[in-house]
């Protein structure tokens, strides 16, 4: 943080110097997909412009400098967050992809009639409707563990609803709806005394503060390139290897293969290649792998710190507005804030919030039970990241501040 060069780090980002509305765009949809640095343009830019090659290892010298630029990324993503090993790391499209595709696997290789997959009311649509659907397929049950109002894993219905049934506990590192962070770890431990296989959804923390897999000991773990300052379109699937090498396979075609034959069938590659069908998103793994390095270059030290500092600021000016309620007010959690105002559905909050350039989501944010156990239809969601800057806050503060007198 002591050299934290705030205005230095924004113009990595070309996007935050564009006007929206004829004003300086406030960027607070972080938690959709976020902004990305010229480092990581430049290194989409040049793989298309001096490396594209396809990575079959082929003889020829740009198939060998895209396949080592894919590889390189693997390691990158692998030493990201903690894997033991790049081997661990599948690319996928995806944190969605990511979760079809174990949920898909479990299907076919764990889960039986009668069994239990136990999620969250807090989960967010992709890790809640794979699992409804691998559910229909093996004859298994989705159980959801209820949350407490300040919306934390209410834990106590959690060890309650863990049982000798639950094959498959399914949960979110921070929620994207609230931004409360749970603990992974502990819920990590009690659903392995369980005898549960366990997959953590990273998408909303991978972006805020260091991960590390081996420590979490989760035997799945996904996340989306977009949310961590890479491209769209590429993700990531993290497995312990007993576990990648047990799901069966799920999209077939080339480079998956061992052998193609009509008389003798068809033999598969080893993990991670097995999951990894077709050419897949080169340009967008490279991309990844420059994000994380800028993400490290970084330090999460300083990110945390940085985003501390925002949501110190933003949080108690929130609150002081008439008929502002927030959702997860709460310590541990990411800089998201949700919330809702008195007298104003949360779109139009976020339509007239965009008439001033900030940019904030509304709606139920892929999270409708969560939405349904508050009773109410959705929020307005301001989600920052260590890119932002507390004037920029300060115009979501006085944005609010004019809505709230026009509808109170
Ligand atoms: N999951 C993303 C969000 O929360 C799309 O906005």
């Amino acid at each position: 943080m002591a050299n934290w060069d705030l205005q230095a780090l924004r113009s990595d980002f070309p996007i935050l110097g564009s006007s929206v509305n004829g004003r300086p765009l406030v960027y607070l949809d972080n938690a959709a997909t976020s902004q990305k640095p010229s480092q990581v343009l430049e290194a989409v830019d040049r793989y298309y412009r001096e490396q594209n090659g396809n990575i079959h290892r082929g003889v020829h010298y740009l198939s060998q400098v895209a396949t080592d630029a894919y590889d390189r990324a693997r390691e990158k993503v692998a030493r990201f967050i903690g894997a033991p090993s790049p081997r661990d790391i599948v690319f996928v499209r995806g944190a969605t992809e990511g979760i079809n595709l174990v949920a898909h696997g479990l299907a076919k290789c764990w889960l039986k009639a009668g069994d239990e997959i136990l999620l969250t009311r807090m989960e967010h649509h992709a890790n809640i409707v794979p699992w409804q659907q691998a559910a229909e397929q093996s004859g298994a049950r989705v159980v959801v563990a209820d949350i407490t109002p300040s919306g934390e894993i209410d834990l106590e219905d959690f060890t309650r609803k863990l049982g000798p049934l639950t094959k498959v506990v399914s949960f979110v590192h921070a929620s994207n709806a609230l931004g409360t962070i749970n603990p992974a770890r502990e819920v990590i431990r009690l659903a392995h005394e369980a005898g549960a296989v366990v997959l953590l959804d990273g998408c909303q923390s991978a972006p805020h503060f260091r991960v590390d897999v081996s420590v979490l000991d989760c035997d799945f773990f996904v996340f989306s390139g977009h949310k961590v300052c890479g491209p769209t379109g590429i993700g990531v699937l993290y497995g312990k290897k007993e576990w990648l090498e047990r799901l069966p396979v799920y999209q077939t075609g080339g480079d998956m293969i061992g052998r193609v034959s009509f008389e003798q069938g068809t033999t598969f590659r080893e993990a991670p290649e097995k999951f990894e069908a077709g050419t897949p998103d080169i340009a967008g793994a490279i991309g990844l792998g420059a994000a994380v390095d800028y993400l490290d270059a970084t330090g999460f030290d300083a990110i945390e710190q940085a985003e501390q500092k925002l949501r110190d600021h933003v949080a108690p000016r929130l609150r002081e507005i008439p008929g502002l309620k927030i959702y997860g007010d709460v310590e541990a959690k990411v800089p998201v804030l949700s919330f809702t105002m008195d007298g104003i559905h949360p779109h139009d909050i976020g339509t007239i919030l965009d008439t001033d350039g900030i940019a904030v989501r509304a709606g139920h944010h892929c999270a409708q039970p969560l939405m349904k156990f508050y009773g109410i239809p959705g929020t307005a969601r301001a989600s920052f990241a260590f890119y932002n800057t507390t004037e920029e806050a300060d115009a979501l503060v006085a944005s609010l501040r004019k809505i709230s007198k026009i509808f109170a």
